[in-house]
């Protein structure tokens, strides 16, 4: 089973989770698929219009609700006021439960100034038990700064775009000092081919693991919470199968500096305060 990493609220996260930014039609085999593989903490969001499927899929497994993770995100359409009642409602009822195990505030969307008054209606949310945890996603250091002041229940999570190639590490050493876990995004550098890098190729040769496990390795050595889709079986079992070995403290460096130190992403979405 794969190992759980503690939240500040007491509750705690299986490390590797399954992404899931996939369509609808497609998802509930995926969801299958990834349960059988040992998944027990998968991530989808309303953007993503596939909780219907994702709900699909965790009924037709079989498994408990109670032994799985489910985080769902909310859109800017549900930010600001008492919206995000209604958007965590139209959720579960796509998913087919009464809970998620964390809710995120997809974007910060600091134009529309509301990221505040969303996470006080999250706080709410979780008084009425519809939300186990609440997080926010893509939020910068800044965002954080003015969360944190504001906030009485504080983000156990940030979850960010996050690899050997953008590494953040600033910003996961802020994480750390406030106690937010990190959770990463497209944590195997998608389309990029990071997984062709010669570094990663070497150390996986030294383990017999492949560069795709030496980076999910990277992120839990480093506690960090990578959530790498996948829609293949076997590609899935693998993403699991990386808690029988470890890295030493000079590979986890030479793989930190595969890091381009190329700006991050600029996005409409998070820049400004
Ligand atoms: P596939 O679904 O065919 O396995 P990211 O999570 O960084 O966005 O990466 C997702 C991409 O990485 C998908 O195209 C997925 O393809 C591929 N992928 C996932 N796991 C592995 C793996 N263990 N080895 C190689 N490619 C993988």
């Amino acid at each position: 089973t794969v190992p759980r990493v503690q939240l500040s609220d007491g509750h705690s996260i299986p490390q590797i989770g399954l992404g899931t930014a996939l369509d609808d039609d497609a998802i509930v085999p995926v969801i299958v698929n990834a349960i059988e593989a040992g998944f027990r903490h998968i991530d989808t969001a309303y953007r993503y219009g596939n909780q219907r499927g994702v709900g699909q899929g965790i009924r037709d497994s079989g498994i408990g609700r109670d032994e799985l993770f489910l985080t769902t995100k909310l859109d800017g359409e549900f930010q600001g006021d008492s919206r995000a009642v209604a958007g965590l409602d139209e959720c579960l009822r796509q998913l087919g439960t009464d809970y998620v195990d964390l809710l995120l505030i997809h974007w910060p969307l600091p134009q529309r100034n509301e990221y505040v008054s969303t996470w006080r209606t999250f706080e709410q949310l979780v008084e009425d038990g519809k939300a186990r945890s609440i997080g926010v996603s893509n939020f910068t250091p800044a965002h954080l700064d003015r969360l944190l002041a504001e906030a009485t229940i504080l983000p156990v999570v940030n979850q960010i775009q996050l690899s050997p190639r953008i590494t953040r590490h600033d910003q996961v050493a802020y994480h750390r000092a406030h106690g937010i876990v990190t959770a990463a995004w497209s944590p195997l550098g998608s389309g990029s081919g990071l997984r062709d890098d010669p570094t990663l190729a070497a150390i996986a040769a030294t383990y017999g693991k492949t560069p795709a496990q030496i980076i999910l390795r990277w992120d839990v050595e480093l506690g960090i919470v990578p959530v790498p889709r996948s829609t293949n079986p076997a590609r899935m079992v693998q993403n699991l199968d990386v808690f029988d070995f470890t890295l030493t403290a000079d590979e986890i460096s030479a793989i930190s500096a595969l890091d381009t130190g190329a700006e991050e992403r600029v996005d409409s979405d998070t820049v400004g305060h």
